[in-house]
């Protein structure tokens, strides 16, 4: 990883009219507002990235008025190493703006080796967060989640640990991952009867990939819990990258984990293609009409997006610029999604 280590800790000034460019939207019932855009370092920020890509991309975006920046335990590669990194921009450009921030890290999936590095008990939930602020080099982080439902663990015990972790003051607030809506509501009345409200659920929801809306949303309003929507562009499939081949620099080449080719079906691109024309009608970029695509459903507090450089995120702010939809417009995209 390249790092410019003689880089000025005093030199980042964040951008005076930052608030005035970003709209914010209430979570749940909670007090905490969050950006319309959320950036998650899930991807970009490992030790096989350029850091000063990573900088900038932050810089854009805090510039812009998203405070809100998603990690996990094992966000790299290696695992650990998005924190790591993120530490060492937080000293550099952020410790200033801590009280800007909302900063989140979440535990569940496999970390360290062994029964107690993975899915949900109070042994590893409790060490992790520990070894994440170590690395963050924080006090606090703003937002604790379990990454996971384990369904070996009673969810009395793993929500007893999110509740004590608050209490510690190791985080301010505490969420959940990947839960489905009857385990939410549980968790909802768990955490509620322990005195610490359950803010925000996080699912992957996109335009290709709408399993919310077959309940979880319904739960989340009724027990008034807000949503970040991660994976909003399908790892990049809901933009207009992959219509004319497969670019060098992108995720399908470069990091063939989690986003494979055979995703790219003909049929798949097809549908991109058609959606990319409905967006050009709009002045907007396929990427940009994904996201404000989420945005319509007030439920969705802030949508969590991953950029590998910061035109990219510019691209991605843009999108404020038109959320509106016209019913002809929302029929020829139910068409193709
Ligand atoms: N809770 C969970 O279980 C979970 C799971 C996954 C992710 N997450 C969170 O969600 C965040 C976002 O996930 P994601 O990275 O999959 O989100 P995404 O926004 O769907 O995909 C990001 C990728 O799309 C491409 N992209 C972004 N903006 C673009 C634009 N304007 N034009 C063209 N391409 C663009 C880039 O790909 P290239 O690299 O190809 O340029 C970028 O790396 C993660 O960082 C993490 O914080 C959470």
């Amino acid at each position: 990883m390249k790092i410019n280590d003689k880089y000025d800790p005093g030199f980042y000034r964040a951008h005076e009219s930052r608030y005035e460019r970003m709209q914010y939207r209430r979570c749940g019932n909670s007090g905490l507002l969050l950006p319309l855009l959320s950036v998650g370092l899930w991807h970009n920020f490992g030790h096989t990235n350029d850091l000063e890509v990573g900088r900038s991309i932050l810089r854009t975006s805090f510039d812009n008025g998203i405070t809100h920046f998603d990690l996990a335990n094992n966000y790299g590669p290696p695992y650990g190493a998005a924190e790591e990194n993120f530490g060492r921009l937080y000293r550099q450009d952020w410790k200033p703006y801590r009280d800007e921030l909302i900063l989140s890290t979440k535990a569940g999936w496999d970390m360290w080796p062994g029964p107690y590095g993975t899915l949900g008990s109070r042994k590893y939930l409790i060490a992790s967060l520990d070894q994440s602020l170590k690395r963050m080099g924080v006090e606090y982080v703003d937002i604790f989640y379990h990454h996971r439902p384990d369904p070996d663990t009673p969810l009395e015990e793993t929500m007893a640990a999110l509740d004590h972790i608050v209490r510690q003051g190791k985080a301010l607030y505490v969420g959940i991952s990947q839960y489905k809506p009857a385990e939410t509501e549980r968790a909802a009345n768990i955490l509620r009867s322990l005195g610490t409200p359950l803010l925000i659920h996080q699912p992957r929801y996109s335009m290709f990939d709408r399993w919310v809306e077959g309940g979880l949303l319904d739960v989340l309003e009724k027990e008034g819990v807000g949503a970040i929507a991660f994976s909003p562009l399908e790892q990049g499939i809901l933009t207009d990258k992959y219509l004319k081949g497969l670019p060098k620099n992108s995720r399908l080449l470069k990091d063939g984990r989690y986003l494979k080719k055979e995703t790219l079906t003909p049929e798949l691109l097809e549908k991109v293609r058609n959606l990319n024309e409905v967006a050009k009608q709009r002045g907007q970029t396929l990427a940009q009409m994904a996201i404000a695509w989420l945005l319509k459903d007030p439920r969705i507090t802030t949508v969590l997006v991953g950029a590998s450089s910061p035109k990219q995120m510019l691209d991605n702010i843009g999108t404020l610029k038109n959320l509106h939809f016209s019913q002809a417009e929302l029929k020829e995209i139910a068409k193709w999604i």
